[in-house]
């Protein structure tokens, strides 16, 4: 496999020099794009723009349309894996993802099994390949997935929570059924990776988007274990080239040496934490991406500026081992022409600063 034509966010996480810091968006396909709204009302929802390979790589491609971007990130969502599980995921306006079945019976959770995502899954993977073909060896592809702990958060909940309390009462009565739905998931969560990567993702990312709900020992008990064991599974390489791996706890910036210790090649932050302090407790073991508070995009193309700069600044004088991204996704209400600014600023003052420390 040749690398694609812009491969510099490949070197970073793989920790070789590169000319700029990378950069892309969580959430950059999403609907602060009038484009993006547009294809989503002809699909006729979130859920069959996920499941129309054709539609899902138009949407992947249209961040990269307007913006300068580095990589792009397959259109999907985290919860295609649950649904492929059989707990029925849909989506209502203004409370988001919901499970028809949640997990709430002892023989749901005796009965459950990872999905074959050649099978059930298929959907994903004739994305992945069409993206490929489509971007042309430009930039490379990223694939995705929710971590076991996030998923179980909703197959549990069966939507979002504000309090988790359910999984919560699961966790502390019940350790062996949560630890069973993890176990399950986590090879759901390692296959769904794996097809991805011989679909043609170019490296993947783990959101454990509620991790950083957890205390500390629950955290060590419940997410990170599950974490590894993906990591560990994955296939290294891929038609020659290493594929990496970003691991993403939200709030887990107190974690930071035991994630870096799981094996992933970066980890993601959110915006909580001084990049430099993160930068200064992983040493080189692992690359950073992050961290933007989404917020500064509410602000002036200079604020803007002025905020990635502070963020590269702040990681420091080196000429790898960070890609730029925001600390979460991307908000619905962000104006499309702030990231022009930010993605501009990211690339000239990375330039700059290698220049100054040459
Ligand atoms: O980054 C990207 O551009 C790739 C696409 C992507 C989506 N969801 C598209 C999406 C990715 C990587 C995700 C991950 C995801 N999905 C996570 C983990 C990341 C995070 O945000 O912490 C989670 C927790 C989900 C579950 C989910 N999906 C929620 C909570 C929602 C509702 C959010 C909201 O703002 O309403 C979704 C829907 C969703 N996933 C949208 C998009 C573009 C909005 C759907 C729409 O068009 O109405």
């Amino acid at each position: 496999m040749t690398r694609p034509c812009n491969d510099t966010f490949l070197r970073a996480l793989l920790k070789e020099p590169t000319e700029y810091t990378p950069v892309w968006l969580m959430r950059q396909a999403g609907r602060y794009l009038p484009e993006y709204c547009e294809t989503r009302r002809r699909a006729g929802s979130f859920l069959q723009l996920c499941k129309n390979p054709a539609m899902a790589c138009e949407v992947t491609l249209q961040p990269l349309t307007r913006y300068d971007l580095d990589a792009a990130i397959l259109f999907s969502d985290i919860l295609t894996v649950p649904d492929a599980m059989g707990l029925g995921l849909y989506f209502t306006d203004g409370e988001g993802p919901r499970f028809e079945r949640p997990l709430r019976e002892e023989w749901a959770i005796r009965d459950l099994t990872a999905p074959d995502p050649w099978d059930h899954l298929r959907y994903v993977m004739d994305a992945v390949a069409e993206i490929r073909r489509a971007l042309n060896n430009t930039v490379p592809l990223i694939g995705f997935s929710g971590s076991p702990y996030t998923l179980a958060c909703y197959m549990v909940e069966g939507g979002a929570s504000s309090d988790y309390r359910r999984i919560k009462g699961m966790l502390y009565d019940r350790p062996d059924l949560l630890h069973r739905i993890l176990s399950v998931t986590a090879d759901a969560v390692s296959a769904y990776l794996n097809a991805q990567i011989e679909s043609g993702a170019q490296a993947v990312m783990i959101f454990d988007s509620w991790g950083g709900s957890l205390s500390a020992a629950a955290y060590r008990e419940f997410s990170l274990p599950y974490l590894q064991r993906i990591v560990g599974d994955l296939i290294c390489k891929q038609a020659g080239e290493h594929i990496p791996s970003i691991v993403f706890t939200k709030g887990g910036s107190l974690w930071l040496e035991s994630i870096a210790d799981i094996g992933c090649d970066a980890i993601g932050l959110d915006w909580m934490i001084d990049i430099g302090e993160a930068h200064r407790r992983v040493g080189h073991r692992v690359a950073l991406q992050g961290n933007l508070d989404p917020g500064v995009l509410f602000a002036s193309p200079e604020r803007i500026a002025a905020e990635a700069r502070r963020v590269l600044d702040s990681y420091g004088p080196y000429n790898t081992g960070h890609v730029f991204n925001l600390g979460h996704g991307i908000s619905q209400f962000t104006p499309p022409e702030n990231v022009t600014a930010l993605v501009d600023a990211v690339h000239t003052h990375s330039r700059l600063l290698r220049i100054k420390n040459e």
